[in-house]
């Protein structure tokens, strides 16, 4: 049984069935190219089978350093940026409460070296002193600048407060197997490290200890989140559009995108949904953003963005689609109280549950966007439980992989963002540059 439905209903008077099976033909070229390896960017394929080649000692391995850490500190910082950032944030909020940042009683879980705010990192150090601290540093290439500085600065608060020896227990830096500035750095310091595959990029590297590291310290069942990722990597894995819901959300993505909706707006009804959002745009927008094209992928958080976004999404330029993430039940179910005096007029809702009223704003919301000339879809995940994340991470792995061959880029690279850091170093005199 799948964890995540795509219902296409609200697509009817924009799309015909006819129209997106037209795109079987090129999304089984796509899907022989990622499963051959024949496309571009083939040497970062191997976040297709992560989920599949999960070992049983790379579990442990994340555990029981997991649970060293869980231990000996209060605070646990993750120190990282992009890919190496994004995905355990996303998967921490979607699975832990909506106001603790502690991991089942486990540490708080702070994230790090994401800018390069001088307040918010100064904020950080007012708010762990006086705290046991443990740091996990993520980096692929090991030489990013904006975790590298708060790395320095972590590291010599940790040295001076533990000395060289007691912070080799306290850090774990997650890197490259053989490259890079830091992999250099943990070997010489003698830290534990945790590798992240050569054919993994940064974005997809979730499913390896860059994301399920953090989430385990936090007190999330890593291996359940794999076995939902397990079922996505079998359910996702067929060319056939009428069996790939990946894939014919890709494929509806890039109709529509060839339409003029140039920007896909993910609307979540879930706070706990933000980050796996923000993860989201981050696949989407760098793998698909390249050689003037692709989707611009923008998210909301409804209902509160519907006082704010909502007009623009009603009545604004007709150059968007949106996807809507919903959640078939929570966790726990609150009813609406009756009261005597019905003051605020809401005792017709009195024995409802937030549940129902949040799925009829969704209902209502998602007809009226349609009459406003929004082709919309829902993708409806069962529960906020590791195996649904997981599922859910492989399906956006898989489908943004296909938008991207179906629209001629290569889906793993980055070129763009080299521009920004060549300014950067040239202004800071960064010796070479
Ligand atoms: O997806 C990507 O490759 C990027 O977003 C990287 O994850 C990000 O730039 C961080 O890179 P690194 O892990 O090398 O520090």
């Amino acid at each position: 049984m799948s964890n995540l439905s795509l219902n296409c209903e609200n697509l009817n008077s924009f799309l015909t069935e006819q129209e997106v099976n037209s795109l079987q033909g090129q999304v089984g070229l796509c899907h022989d190219q990622l499963e051959e390896g024949s496309g571009e960017g083939s040497d970062y394929l191997g976040w297709l089978h992560l989920p599949s080649r999960f070992s049983d000692s790379l579990a442990a391995e994340i555990e029981s350093t997991a649970s060293s850490i869980r231990d000996c500190c209060e605070a646990f910082i993750v120190v990282g940026i992009g890919g190496s950032y994004l995905g355990a944030r996303a998967g921490i909020s979607y699975l832990n409460s909506s106001f603790s940042n502690r991991g089942h009683g486990g540490p708080e879980i702070y994230f790090a070296g994401q800018s390069i705010s001088s307040d918010y990192h100064a904020d950080l150090f007012d708010l762990i002193s006086g705290r046991d601290v443990c740091l996990n540093v993520i980096s692929k290439s090991g030489t990013t600048t904006e975790p590298a500085i708060a790395f320095r600065l972590l590291k010599d608060m940790v040295e001076k407060k533990y000395g060289a020896d007691g912070a080799k227990d306290r850090i774990v830096v997650t890197t490259d197997s053989s490259r890079g500035a830091l992999k250099s750095l943990a070997d010489d310091l003698g830290y534990k490290t945790f590798v992240i595959p050569d054919d993994v990029g940064g974005r997809y590297s979730v499913l390896t200890p860059v994301g399920l590291f953090p989430m385990a310290v936090a007190g999330i069942n890593i291996q359940q989140l794999m076995e939902g990722a397990r079922k996505g990597e079998k359910l996702y894995s067929t060319s056939s559009l009428d069996q790939n819901d990946a894939y014919r959300y890709a494929a509806i993505r890039q109709l529509l995108y060839q339409r003029g909706k140039t920007t896909e707006i993910l609307a979540t009804f879930q706070p706990a949904f933000y980050y796996l959002a923000q993860w989201w745009k981050q696949l989407a927008g760098e793998s698909e953003g390249k050689q003037l094209k692709g989707i611009f992928p923008a998210s909301v958080e409804f209902t509160c963005d519907l006082h704010s976004m909502g007009q623009w999404i009603q009545e604004g330029t007709r150059n968007i689609f949106e996807t809507f993430l919903t959640l078939e039940s929570s966790r726990r179910q609150l009813k609406i109280p009756a009261f005597q005096n019905d003051a605020d007029g809401l005792n017709y809702l009195a024995g409802e549950t937030l549940d129902t009223v949040n799925e009829k704003a969704w209902l209502g919301t998602a007809d009226a966007h349609k009459e406003g000339g929004v082709p919309n879809m829902t993708l409806k995940i069962k529960d906020r439980s590791p195996t649904s994340l997981g599922q859910l991470i492989y399906f956006f792995e898989r489908a943004v992989a296909m938008t991207g061959y179906l629209n001629g880029v290569n889906p793993f690279d980055q070129p763009g963002v080299e521009f920004y850091k060549k300014n950067m170093f040239k202004l800071l005199g960064k010796p070479g540059i």
